[in-house]
């Protein structure tokens, strides 16, 4: 779809003015260090601000730079990663700094081939770190822009070709946390508040958007998920255990094919009997 630039120059200057008032203010907001915007974006990638923020800072005060990830266990790695869950982002970063110690790739095709890192991921860390001037697109972005320009939730693909036309040449990290901010307060999936929200005048949705359902979720409490999170939990108190007492700790079933699976993905080991952390 194309954007008049007329109309694109509007909708940026009502969701700048709304930013100056409303933007959150959030830690990895304030820095520039590449590392540090990639531990965010990864956090941030399936799990909710409020559970990323106290995160965030232990990761950051226990692994300051690369290089301090690159040196520690995997086990230590894990152990930082308690409570956020999709253990394999630790494992991710934890490769992504033994194969940079010293600096992330410099351009978003570099990033992008990194372990855990999608067009998304490398896209936000270009932006946020280095000022780009590139379009991304996460949920809230697809929603926003999809909700505002198309009449529906947009796909990645479509946000972004939005997102090209629409992204100023200086102040995108200002554009894209702005978009982030009304995904996250304003234009929300279920209950939007279009009354609250800025670009409510340029909106093909407002008004409209029908109140969907409540998405249900696949049943965390019996999921393969959460298996495997128990056995890294256990892993992270009890530093050495043999596979019987996992199973009774855990006492599941499908405990021996996840351990299978979390060692094929080189987030447990085994020697003998014994299972543990990797080192
Ligand atoms: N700021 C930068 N990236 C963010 C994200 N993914 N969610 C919320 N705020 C952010």
């Amino acid at each position: 779809m194309y954007i008049r630039r007329a109309a694109a120059a509007t909708l940026r200057r009502r969701l700048s003015r709304w930013y100056a008032r409303s933007a959150r203010d959030l830690p990895w907001r304030r820095t520039r260090d590449a590392y540090a915007v990639l531990v965010s974006e990864v956090m941030l990638q399936q799990t909710q601000v409020s559970r990323v923020l106290p995160a965030y800072t232990a990761f950051l005060r226990r692994f300051p730079t690369l290089a301090a990830l690159s040196r520690a266990a995997l086990a230590d790695v894990l152990r930082a990663w308690s409570g956020l869950g999709y253990n394999r982002r630790a494992r991710d970063l934890h490769r992504i700094a033994r194969l940079h110690p010293r600096a992330l790739p410099a351009t978003r095709e570099g990033l992008d081939l990194l372990p855990g890192v999608g067009s998304y991921t490398a896209g936000a860390v270009s932006c946020f770190s280095r000022g780009e001037s590139i379009a991304f697109a996460d949920t809230n972005i697809r929603r926003v822009l999809g909700r505002a320009l198309l009449g529906r939730v947009a796909s990645e693909r479509e946000a972004v070709a939005l997102d090209e036309q629409l992204v100023p040449a200086r102040g995108t990290d200002r554009w894209h946390h702005a978009l982030m901010d009304l995904g996250a307060t304003v234009c929300l999936a279920r209950t939007p508040r279009c009354e609250a929200c800025p670009i409510a005048l340029d909106c093909r949705s407002r008004g409209r958007v029908v109140r969907a359902a409540p998405r249900r979720q696949a049943a965390f409490a019996t999921s393969d998920r959460r298996v495997r999170g128990r056995i890294i939990a256990l892993l992270r108190e009890r530093d050495r255990v043999t596979l019987r007492e996992l199973r009774d700790a855990i006492g599941d079933a499908r405990t021996d094919g996840l351990v299978d699976a979390l060692q094929d993905e080189g987030l447990l080991e085994r020697s003998g009997r014994v299972i543990q952390l990797p080192t």
